[in-house]
């Protein structure tokens, strides 16, 4: 299959289940995926809960923003997996839109979001407690809302549907190598 003209960025809440479908995007593909935060991670040789925990939001979105663009300038990376504040700050926005790139919303409801929080061993520093969480989530609603492209995301659904519904929905996207 050949790779998809446009890149394609996935966005959506902690849960939704970005990186499961990048990989599998990927896979279909056969092409490059990055996810930024495990690129920021291997950069600062720590895990994003170490980078939060002990030099703050701020910084780690200083870092979000470094490494979104390296990976946007960066030609080979076909699909991008954003960790689930990366959309919501208008200037990432901005630069994803200056590079041309398909961006994907996975609207998972909150409940199966905070399932997968908790049942993950990867914990999540902004997700602590779930009244919190929850009013984050309902905050960023109106900026996923933003990206060109809403799947839908239940419980049911499986990653290689998911996956399907994405390219099913991409009229265009395809193009030769
Ligand atoms: C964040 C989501 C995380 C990670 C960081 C901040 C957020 O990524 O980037 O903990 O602000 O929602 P995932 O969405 O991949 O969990």
């Amino acid at each position: 299959m050949s790779k998809p003209s446009r890149r394609i960025v996935l966005t959506g809440f902690m849960g939704a289940g970005k990186t499961s479908v990048a990989e599998s995007l990927a896979y279909h593909f056969d092409c490059r995926m990055v996810d930024l935060d495990a690129l920021i991670a291997g950069r600062e040789g720590r895990s994003i809960t170490a980078i939060i925990d002990r030099d703050g939001e701020a910084r780690f979105r200083e870092m979000e923003t470094r490494a979104l663009l390296d990976t946007l300038e960066f030609k080979d990376a076909h699909i991008i997996a954003l960790g689930g504040g990366t959309w919501t700050l208008e200037h990432n926005r901005t630069l994803i839109g200056e590079h041309d790139c398909m961006t994907v919303w996975l609207d998972a409801p909150f409940d199966l979001c905070w399932q997968r929080i908790t049942y993950e061993d990867n914990l999540r520093p902004l997700a602590r407690a779930k009244s919190k969480t929850e009013q984050l989530y309902d905050l960023r609603q109106v900026d996923y809302a933003l990206a060109e492209l809403r799947i839908e995301i239940t419980n049911e659904k499986t990653i290689e549907e998911v996956t399907a519904g994405i390219i099913e929905s991409l009229p265009g996207v395809m193009g030769d190598e």
